[in-house]
């Protein structure tokens, strides 16, 4: 077993400081179940102006330097703030980092070739050599490339391994030719070598998993799948040649910050033991969203970014059959416009069935988890999904496309054995989904059957116990690795 070790995970988005999807809520505890196992575990994103004033008033200085990057000279200010036990170092530039989104800026791949350089530069002057650089998703996929041309020759950096993890492989972050040069600084040898391009464009993806030591993606299935043409986006024959090095470890969630029995965000606190704060929360959910405060009509919940990956399609197109059941469908979410056109049409047409909410709302979010009795997610794909082991904590049922991590943590329910945890289908159909639903309100009608259900899941562990673990064997790997 390899003592104790360092590492920096190195993330565009971190919760709660600055939150677009599940990436955020990963970099947001993963760090803090691998620090509980005794090493010392740090984080760095970008100082956006975005950050909530709660915290952004709270971080503190650290140092300031100039740097060269590529041919620019520029500032690079670095802060931290520690929140419970981990320091969050924040990379401080407003000219790339005052911006009013995350992600949808003409010069993204400026801003985070930026954000790497600074965060390899920032190493030895806050004096922190880790073991293991952790990345994450197309942002940091520069990060190893520029490592190992520019920094692996100095005694400094020359120990220091990459770990990447691929969260989602349809952001890639593809950008023209012309920005190898100049704002990556690498040199155009890279170009023939063929790991840094695909289909005659600068992928930063591609680099990250070319020129990382190891490669993970959020669960196994998905590890999978991505070898495939169906799931690869493209880069699947990058995952097959790079299938030794690529595992697949499923999240988990927190789950302190995530309690049914301590949650301020709800209505009511409870736990699997006694259920009546549960049938509080739909009640006080159905007032607040002026839906009938009916017990008995089953609730569905539906939390999610509004694209395509999300299987939200299929709910279109059997929306008016699905109306005919007794049930209530809660929506909550912002994303393409398409889709959050035709939620507001849905509520519109059934407003005594349907409640969109077309928003980002994360205490909201926590009332429909605990307050629905049936969470819908049906994807497309889904590399792992956080949503249905949000839900399962609260007692809420998932009903899940057999996908991913979906595949991964929920069990279709056996009536013969009496074994599952949740509803799935196997097939991207409309049909199958409406048939699943329909399947789970029946289950949901025995109430014997269904309160076993929810206790099976809310007493399930999804936490991030043995998956820190599996990371830590894998770092230990490459560490160990090093010493030979
Ligand atoms: C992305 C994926 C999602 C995964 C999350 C965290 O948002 O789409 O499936 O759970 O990253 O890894």
């Amino acid at each position: 077993m390899t003592e104790k070790l360092k590492v920096l995970f190195v993330s565009s988005e971190v919760a709660p400081f600055a939150k677009t999807g599940g990436l955020a809520d990963v970099v947001g505890s993963l760090p803090q179940a691998i620090k509980e196992l005794g090493h010392d575990v740090r984080v760095v994103m970008p100082q956006y102006s975005k950050i909530d004033s709660k915290y952004l008033s709270q971080i503190e200085p650290v140092l300031y330097f100039r740097t060269r990057v590529v041919w620019r000279d520029d500032y690079v200010g670095v802060n931290k703030l520690e929140r419970d036990g981990i320091i969050n170092y924040f990379i401080d530039n407003k000219s790339y980092f005052d911006r009013t989104t995350l992600y949808e800026n003409d010069d993204k791949h400026v801003q985070f070739a930026y954000f790497c350089r600074a965060v390899l530069e920032m190493l030895p002057k806050v004096d922190f050599k880790p073991d293991i650089i952790h990345c994450n998703d197309w942002q940091t996929g520069p990060l190893s490339i520029m490592l190992k041309e520019d920094y692996q020759i100095y005694d400094f950096y020359k120990d220091i391994k990459t770990v990447y993890t691929i969260h989602n492989l349809r952001y890639q972050g593809v950008f023209g030719k012309e920005i190898l040069e100049d704002t990556l600084g690498l040199p155009y040898k890279y170009w023939n070598w063929g790991v840094v391009c695909h289909d005659d464009c600068v992928n930063y993806m591609k680099m990250g998993i070319e020129m990382s030591d190891m490669i993970t993606t959020v669960s196994k299935t998905y590890a999978e799948e991505i070898k495939t043409a169906e799931f690869g986006e493209g880069l699947d024959y990058v995952m097959r040649m790079n299938g030794d090095d690529l595992y697949g470890i499923v999240n988990g969630i927190s789950y302190k910050d995530n309690d049914p029995e301590t949650d301020e965000r709800i209505y009511a606190n409870y736990n699997s033991g006694d259920l009546t704060g549960k049938s509080e929360n739909k009640r006080g959910l159905q007032e607040e969203l002026g839906l009938p405060q009916a017990a008995e009509i089953p609730m569905i919940g539906l939390i999610s970014r509004l694209v395509d990956q999300k299987g939200l399609d299929l709910i279109a197109s059997v929306i008016d059959e699905l109306m005919e059941e007794e049930v209530q469908l809660v929506i909550l979410g912002t994303g393409n416009n398409q889709y959050e056109k035709l939620f507001r049409e849905i509520a519109r047409r059934y407003p005594q069935k349907v409640s969109a909410n077309i928003k980002y709302d994360a205490t909201l979010a926590q009332k429909i988890y605990a307050g629905s009795d049936i969470f819908l997610m049906p994807s497309k794909y889904e590399p792992c999904g956080l949503s249905q082991l949000f839900s399962l904590r609260y007692g809420t049922i998932p009903i899940v496309r057999e996908t991913g991590g979906l595949n991964d943590t929920i069990q279709s329910y056996n009536e013969v054995t009496g074994e599952g945890n949740g509803f799935s289908f196997t097939y991207y159909d409309a049909q199958d989904m409406l048939y699943t639903i329909k399947r789970t309100i029946s289950f949901y009608q025995q109430k014997e059957i269904w309160t076993k259900l929810v206790k099976r899941g809310m007493e399930s562990d999804f936490s991030w116990k043995s998956s820190a673990k599996e990371y830590l064997k894998l770092y230990s790997k490459l560490v160990d690795k090093k010493s030979n």
